[in-house]
């Protein structure tokens, strides 16, 4: 928790500009204080959290990394393509998920699995039913509500709850992290902090079963594009943030879409890779 609220409140202070020194004099502290928070080693007392929140135009909520859109604003606009009664991505797992149950196949202990930006849940209730524990998590209320409610339908459980990629930090280990279409939604300066929190928090041997939508000159804007997704990835870059991990699968793919409608084509970069304990 000390890492989560340090990280939010330097992230919140920075977007607005602010020095340390800066939104320490406000709530009449040293600089030190803020450093200390900041890099995690105290938290700030828990009657000084709502000025701070206030200072840096966010909410107690979102400081400890619980809260979404406080301000009701819309994060994505999958909010409002979720309302229907359809799955806008299908039931239908995606891929990568058979590759789990390959690398990683259910045994009698609970193979925990969390995932990031589960959209309407085909895949987080897939794996459930497959036997895995899992966790899921979107920032959307729709998807959330459509996930609970395939798994019910399903007959199985999925810990399904709302969260912001952005402010949410793991907190427990689990053995596979899983995202599929949601990276581009972090900013190029947080994604080296968010990725090394999830490392951190995957078990010896776990798998991180990512994908990341890559520019390339030759593929145009897609059709459907969300209009809040903040920037595709570098080609290798998501590579680069885990190089010093096994990987099972690495690879780019250009492939034909027809979300929203309307043929068109997406550049990935398609990333299985496994964390090995360092040699002392
Ligand atoms: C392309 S969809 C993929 C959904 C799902 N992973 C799938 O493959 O079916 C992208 C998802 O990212 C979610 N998303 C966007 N911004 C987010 C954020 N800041 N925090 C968490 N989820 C977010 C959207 O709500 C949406 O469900």
């Amino acid at each position: 928790m000390k890492k989560i609220i340090g990280a939010n409140i330097a992230r919140y202070r920075k977007e607005k500009n602010m020095t340390q020194q800066e939104l320490a004099n406000h709530l009449n502290i040293s600089f030190q204080a803020v450093s200390k928070w900041e890099c995690g080693q105290t938290t700030p007392d828990v009657y000084l959290l709502p000025l701070i929140a206030s200072i840096l135009g966010t909410s107690v909520d979102q400081l400890l990394g619980y809260s979404h859109n406080f301000d009701g604003a819309v994060i994505t606009d999958y909010e409002e393509r979720y309302k229907t009664d359809e799955y806008y991505w299908g039931v239908k797992p995606s891929r990568m998920c058979l590759e789990i149950l390959r690398l990683m196949p259910p045994q009698n202990k609970a193979i925990s699995v969390i995932d990031i930006g589960c959209g309407e849940g085909k895949d987080a209730v897939f794996l459930a039913r497959c036997g895995y524990k899992v966790s899921a998590f979107d920032v959307t209320d729709t998807g959330i509500e459509k996930t609970k409610r395939l798994a019910e339908k399903a007959g199985v459980y999925v810990d399904a709850f709302k969260a912001n990629i952005m402010d949410f930090r793991l907190e427990r280990e689990y053995d596979i992290l899983f995202s599929s279409g949601v990276f581009h939604y972090i900013p190029p300066e947080l994604r080296g902090e968010i990725v090394e929190n999830y490392q951190e928090y995957t078990a010896e041997n776990g798998l991180n079963v990512l994908n990341v939508f890559v520019e390339k000159p030759f593929i145009e804007v897609p059709p459907d594009k969300d209009q809040r997704e903040r920037c595709l990835w570098k080609s290798g870059e998501l590579f680069m943030l885990y190089h010093n991990w096994y990987f099972e699968e690495c690879l780019e793919e250009v492939f034909d879409c027809n979300s929203g409608g309307i043929p068109h084509k997406h550049a990935m970069d398609r990333l299985i890779a496994r964390k090995i304990k360092k040699i002392q």
